[in-house]
């Protein structure tokens, strides 16, 4: 077993709000690893509020991209309550393909259905036409093909705690990314904290902001009008919920026209 403080691994939900977890969180040092399995502590204590607000969706969902996967505890407690949706998990950091692999591994021998992870660097288009062709692919096996060659075929892209840990490039990707893949009435998703208008929800949030920007100019809470400009004029998908989530988070949803 190895630990490290060097890990790229962010919990917000954590960090804001007298959450006892927000200094630890600010070092970012949450980050265990056992054998090829990866464990962040803030993936784990934000899995469950998550899921319960994919619920409504991952029912009606069969196929589901997650863009940045980090270890994969996330894929895998989906999977866990979705035993029968195929899950797409990618990631942009390669060296953390093989936790994916193996917390898929633990849950496709007993009958789930998570792929192989794919790379996914979100400003790269061919990773993206990688991620199309492969869900391409699995409608085509399954016999359940209905999306039109060459358009989505996705029914959910989830993304959790990304865009605020990456360059402002990274969010406008993934999300023309997922327009680009998802089908027609299918959903994107995003977690993680977010301003609105221009304004930080909390003091605590724009600390949080100083504090990554500090870590890397590139990086920051981004303003979710901004991303829902993205959203409708260059991916077609118009905003149609933000949940409040704890410790000033949110979710978002986007629904592909
Ligand atoms: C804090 S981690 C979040 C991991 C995981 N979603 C979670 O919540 O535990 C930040 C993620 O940003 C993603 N990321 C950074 N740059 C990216 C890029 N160019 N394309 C796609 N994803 C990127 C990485 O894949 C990394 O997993």
């Amino acid at each position: 077993m190895t630990s490290s403080s060097q890990a790229n691994n962010q919990d917000s939900s954590a960090s804001t709000g007298g959450n006892p977890d927000f200094k630890h969180n600010l070092n970012m040092s949450e980050f265990v690893q056992v054998d090829r399995k990866v464990f962040f502590a803030a993936a784990e204590r934000n899995k469950g509020v998550i899921l319960d607000q994919l619920k409504p969706y991952l029912e009606k969902a069969r196929l589901v991209l997650e863009v940045g996967s980090g270890s994969g505890q996330h894929t895998h407690h989906f999977s866990e309550a979705f035993p029968n949706v195929t899950f797409q998990p990618t990631e942009y950091d390669v060296n953390l393909l093989p936790s994916i692999e193996d917390y898929s591994r633990d849950l496709n021998q007993v009958g789930h259905h998570i792929k192989t992870p794919l790379e996914l660097d979100a400003t790269k288009q061919e990773h993206w036409l990688q991620v199309l062709k492969s869900g391409q692919e699995e409608q085509q096996k399954t016999g359940k093909d209905t999306s039109e060659e060459g358009k989505g075929c996705y029914d959910l892209v989830m993304t959790t705690n990304v865009f605020h840990i990456s360059p402002w490039i990274v969010s406008q990707s993934i999300i023309q990314g997922a327009g680009q893949v998802l089908k027609k009435g299918g959903f994107f998703v995003a977690y993680g904290p977010f301003k609105r208008n221009g304004v930080f929800s909390t003091e605590t949030n724009r600390e949080f902001d100083n504090t990554l920007r500090g870590r890397n100019p590139s990086w920051g809470v981004r303003d979710l009008e901004e991303i829902e400009a993205v959203a409708k004029n260059e991916a077609g998908m118009i905003l149609s919920r933000v949940v409040d989530m704890p410790s000033n988070n949110y979710m978002v949803f986007f629904e592909k026209q």
